[in-house]
């Protein structure tokens, strides 16, 4: 699942993950996650999702992280603004007012690009990533977050073998084995999205859950 596999989704159109509206779950979890209205906010492998403008709305300072650059310029083309932009290293980070996204790819993050970043949420970001990945992923957040960060995480399960990801089904036994020693987790809550959503039967799943959690970069 590497970049090239992401520009052909943007390219042909296949970004069925992308959401007209604000994540419920976020409007829903994120004030009770203790998070500052000061902190600046870090959403990994952004897209072009409108919880970059809920977030900001809310006062926060925003830093996405998107590798592919028609998801960046449809950001910013459709909330009709005009970014600046300006290269940093191996990313061109295109920016207006406090919102910037940052082009280029998540692994090539530095602790240093981060240092002021206080919260993040992880929505479709580890369950775009195949398992080899999740692992990779998530010790890069432990690199780069500053300690003391806050996260807001949203993942599903489903049994794996019954569909093929993306989205992958990413387990809480999981999650809690690759945050070990980086992250506290605290499961806020699991529903069953099963019956709430047609078409999870329709796609052959027998189980799906969504799960959020609470994170803490600890250390
Ligand atoms: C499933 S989409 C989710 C987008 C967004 N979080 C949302 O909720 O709509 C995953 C996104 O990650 C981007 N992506 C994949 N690998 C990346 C990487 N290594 N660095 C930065 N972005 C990446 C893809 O281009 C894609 O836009």
């Amino acid at each position: 699942m590497d970049p090239s596999f992401w520009e052909h989704r943007w390219a042909s159109g296949n970004i069925g993950f992308h959401s007209p509206n604000f994540n419920e779950q976020l409007l829903r979890y994120w004030p009770q996650c203790g998070i500052p209205l000061y902190a600046k906010v870090f959403v990994p492998l952004c897209g072009k999702t409108l919880d970059l403008h809920w977030l900001s709305q809310q006062g926060h300072a925003v830093m996405g992280v998107e590798v592919v650059p028609a998801a960046v310029e449809d950001f910013f083309a459709e909330a009709k603004l005009q970014p600046q932009k300006q290269k940093q290293g191996a990313f061109e980070i295109w920016s207006h007012q406090n919102l910037s996204i940052w082009l280029g790819d998540f692994f090539d993050l530095r602790p240093e690009n981060l240092v002021d970043i206080g919260a993040w949420y992880d929505r479709a970001a580890q369950v775009a990533l195949p398992p080899a990945m999740r692992k990779r992923y998530y010790q890069h957040l432990a690199r780069i977050l500053p300690s003391g960060a806050i996260g807001l995480s949203l993942a599903f399960e489903y049994p794996q073998e019954e569909k093929e990801g993306p989205p992958f089904s990413v387990e809480e036994e999981e999650i809690r084995r690759l945050c070990a020693g980086s992250f506290s987790v605290e499961l806020l809550e699991r529903q069953d999205r099963l019956s709430l959503e047609p078409r999870f039967k329709a796609q052959g799943l027998s189980r799906v859950d969504e799960t959020m959690y609470r994170m803490v970069r600890e250390g």
